[in-house]
């Protein structure tokens, strides 16, 4: 992701999270940190002619991964582009030496759970209130990449399961 898609990048989000939406000044500070050597690695999903569908981006700290968020377009939800998007940013955990790679999500949001379940995330707590103003809960769910890697895995296989073909989609990201 670079600056010039946090406009359509901040539209997208304003749709798919209107409770909760980040400012514009967030992916500004997030994207500050994309470099590299940097903590943060964001993506876009782009459709041929250049139009934003999906957003997602990682933090690593210290050996720990982090999914901050990940999107995409109602439009173009349920062609693989989830299953794109997160399998970018487990390969960059890995790369990256992340042992565990968490997430949080709402408690009702039983689409994006079943993705994370896909790739093998699995609960292990729930973050009482997490999101606010709406007061709902978060499930937190971890992957173990260290388990992943001693299984014989290199990063470029810990890639999305191969039940989709991969959609048609260019994808950008900030070192690519
Ligand atoms: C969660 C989210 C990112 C998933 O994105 P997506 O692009 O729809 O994900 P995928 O297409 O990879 O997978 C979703 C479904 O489509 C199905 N699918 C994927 N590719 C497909 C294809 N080519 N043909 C038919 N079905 C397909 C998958 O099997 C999956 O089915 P399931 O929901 O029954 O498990 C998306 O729903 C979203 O942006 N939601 C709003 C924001 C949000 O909640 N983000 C998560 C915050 S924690």
């Amino acid at each position: 992701m670079r600056w010039w898609h946090i406009a359509p990048v901040l539209a997208l989000e304003l749709e798919l999270f209107p409770e909760d939406a980040w400012s514009a000044g967030m992916f500004w500070s997030e994207l500050a940190e994309a470099h590299p050597g940097g903590t943060r690695h964001y993506t876009v999903a782009l459709t041929p002619d250049g139009a934003v569908v999906g957003y997602a981006g990682l933090m690593a700290v210290a050996g720990e991964g982090d999914v901050q968020t990940i999107a995409v377009d109602g439009r173009h939800q349920g062609t693989g582009l989830g299953a794109a998007l997160l399998a970018d940013l487990v390969r960059e955990a890995a790369r990256r030496g992340c042992a565990d790679l968490l997430l949080e999500v709402r408690v009702d949001n039983t689409r994006a759970q079943r993705l994370y379940e896909r790739f093998g995330f699995e609960p292990v707590g729930i973050r009482r209130g997490y999101y606010q103003p709406a007061n709902v809960d978060a499930l937190v769910m971890r992957l173990d990449l260290a388990a992943a890697s001693a299984a014989g895995a290199a990063p470029e296989d810990l890639d999305e399961p191969a039940d989709h073909p991969r959609p048609d989609v260019k994808k950008d990201t900030p070192h690519g």
